[in-house]
C-alpha cells in the first residue's frame, strides 16, 4: 500500500479525488492524502470537520477480488488497522464503536467511510476514507462537535507525528486486508470484537425508519450487528447510529 501516493495541499475531499483516480485506473493500493479538506464528508451525508495541518485526511483505493457484499467488512478491517496504529504510535487504548468510529475516553477521534465503485463484474474499487484527529486542541473543532470529538494530542498530552501514524496505518491495513482476503474474517472479527465498546452492552440503534433498543450481542461474519430486543428477537442491523443506553 502507498506505492502510489498523491499529496494534495488542500482539496474538497480526498474521497472525491480518489474516486476520480480510481476511474482513471489508479492501481490497487493508491493513497490520497491532504493537509486540508474544504468539504470533507462523513457517513450518512454528514460533514466531516477537517482542520488544516492537524489531522490525517486520507483515502485508500483497494481493488480486492471479492463480491460486493463483502465491502462492509473492509470498514471493520480498517478500524482494526487504525486502532493498532494508534496503539503502536501513542500507547493510547482506543475502542471501536460499531461500525466504524474509533473512540478515546468515549469521544470520537476517527471516522471511516467506505465507498464502492462496482459494476456487473463486481467490485471495481473500494475507496476507504480515514479521518483521524491528531493534533487538534478543543478550540480547533467546530463548536457543534467539541463535546463529542477528541484528538490524539488531547488524550495523550503530546504532539503526535502524523507521518509515523500514516505509515503505521498503511502497514496494518495492508497486513489485515491481505489476511482477510486469504483467510476470511475469523481472526479479524475476534480482534474487532476485542476492541469493541459496543458488544455486550445495551444500545439504542437509530435507523432510517425505526429505532430499536436491546443488547448488542456480536457481529456476524458479514459485519452485521446482532441486536437482541427485550422480546427475545435477534435483529440484524446493517446501518444505524448506535448509542449506549447505560
Ligand atoms: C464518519 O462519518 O465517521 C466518516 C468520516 C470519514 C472522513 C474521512 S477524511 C478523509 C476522507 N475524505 C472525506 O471526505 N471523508 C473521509
Amino acid at each position: 500500500l502507498g506505492q502510489n501516493m498523491h499529496f494534495l495541499e488542500s482539496c474538497p475531499s480526498t474521497q472525491i479525488a480518489a474516486h476520480q483516480l480510481a476511474q482513471e485506473d489508479a492501481p490497487d493500493g493508491t493513497v490520497v492524502l491532504t493537509e486540508e479538506q474544504t468539504a470533507g464528508r462523513g457517513r450518512m451525508a454528514r460533514r466531516w470537520h477537517s482542520a488544516a495541518n492537524k489531522g490525517i485526511w486520507m483515502s485508500v483505493i483497494l481493488r480486492p477480488d471479492v463480491p460486493p457484499q463483502k465491502a462492509p467488512q473492509f470498514t471493520l478491517v480498517t478500524a482494526v488497522a487504525v486502532v493498532r496504529a494508534i496503539e503502536q504510535v501513542t500507547g493510547l487504548k482506543p475502542e471501536i464503536k460499531w461500525p466504524n468510529d474509533i473512540l478515546l475516553n468515549g469521544k470520537k477521534c476517527t471516522g471511516i467511510l467506505t465507498e464502492l465503485q462496482s459494476d456487473a463484474d463486481g467490485i471495481q474499487a473500494l475507496i476507504i476514507g480515514i479521518g483521524l484527529n491528531v493534533n487538534q486542541l478543543r478550540e480547533d473543532f467546530d463548536p457543534e462537535v467539541q463535546d463529542i470529538a477528541t484528538s490524539l494530542k488531547m488524550e495523550s498530552g503530546d504532539d503526535v507525528d502524523r507521518k509515523q501514524l500514516v505509515s503505521s496505518i498503511l502497514y496494518f491495513l495492508e497486513q489485515y486486508s491481505d489476511l482477510y482476503i486469504a483467510e476470511g474474517f475469523g481472526m479479524l472479527k475476534l480482534m474487532w470484537e476485542s476492541y469493541s465498546s459496543t458488544i455486550g452492552r445495551p444500545v439504542r440503534a437509530r435507523m432510517a425508519k425505526e429505532t430499536l433498543e436491546g443488547m448488542a450481542e456480536g457481529i456476524t461474519e458479514d459485519g452485521v450487528l446482532q441486536l437482541r430486543t427485550p422480546d427475545g428477537k435477534l435483529h440484524g442491523i446493517y446501518s444505524a447510529d448506535i448509542e449506549m443506553t447505560n
